[in-house]
């Protein structure tokens, strides 16, 4: 595969700063990313793989990461951010797979609050960022920021635990090697736009217009499993979900966490 980075800006300095492994298959990018981190690699590292043997999301989850299917890309970064901002690359990573992916399939592609992309009401993408603390501080001394997007269906469909939610950028084989390039292409340019820009969050607006949570009916999920009923009310300029718990007056934010659309109310 080839990424070409001169698609964007001329004075983008993209191309000095990815430096792009490709691999058929790895465990994890973001496993083979934060031991780059651990071992002094520059930032801008950036590994893709064609398959993960042990994809993981968020909460400890697998991600599922079959062959000829996915895009599975991780990027190694030294922002000089505090380890609490760690969200704005999450964030940004988040709008920058929306515009991607809307260049690819000429649809909107929602984002559920706070690192998932929806087309068509299905998850197509997740995004994973883990970070390690410089010794004595609150500082980033670095992060990976990982993303995995379901370019095509898999061959055999979707595990059961996920068939009801996971979909796909694109429906046919054909397009899987077509879109691959273009779409780390087009994912790589935009993320670094933003991502150069930070702590600025410009790019909020995305973020909000894209919001699949908003004005909707949600269940908070704790870490033990157990919910709490919400409305959520919006994104906060730190990029908190503003919702209001059933049984509960006034509105509060929540910054770490998960959430589900609720669809039974
Ligand atoms: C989620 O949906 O909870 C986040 C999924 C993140 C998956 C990507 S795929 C590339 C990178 N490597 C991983 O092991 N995880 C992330």
């Amino acid at each position: 595969m080839g990424i070409d980075f001169k698609t964007k800006k001329d004075n983008c300095p993209l191309a000095s700063f990815y430096r792009v492994e490709v691999r058929d298959e790895i465990d994890s990018t973001n496993t083979a990313v934060f031991d780059a981190g651990n071992k002094g690699e520059a930032e801008g590292f950036c590994m893709i793989a064609k398959r993960q043997t042990a994809g993981r999301g968020r909460r400890g989850r697998n991600f599922f990461s079959p062959e000829n299917t996915g895009l599975y890309l991780s990027v190694l970064l030294r922002p000089s951010l505090d380890a609490e901002k760690a969200l704005l690359i999450t964030t940004a990573a988040a709008v920058a797979g929306a515009k991607a992916c809307e260049r690819i399939c000429g649809k909107n592609v929602e984002i559920k609050w706070v690192n998932d992309l929806f087309l068509d009401g299905r998850k197509i993408a997740g995004i994973l960022t883990e970070g390690s603390i410089k010794p004595g501080t609150s500082k980033l001394e670095f992060a990976v920021m990982g993303i995995g997007i379901n370019v095509i269906p898999p061959k055999g469909g979707w595990p059961e635990e996920i068939s009801s939610v996971a979909g796909a950028l694109c429906d046919s084989e054909e397009s899987y090697k077509d879109v691959l390039d273009r779409l780390s292409t087009e994912f790589l340019n935009e993320f670094y736009d933003l991502y150069s820009k930070l702590p600025n969050t410009d790019y909020i607006e995305e973020y909000r217009k894209r919001q699949l949570a908003t004005g909707k009916r949600i269940n908070v999920l704790s870490g033990d499993g157990s919910f709490r009923k919400a409305e959520a009310l919006g994104v906060d300029d730190c990029f908190r979900l503003r919702v209001k718990f059933d049984g509960e007056e006034k509105e509060s934010a929540i910054d770490t966490g998960e959430i589900s659309i609720r669809i039974e109310d």
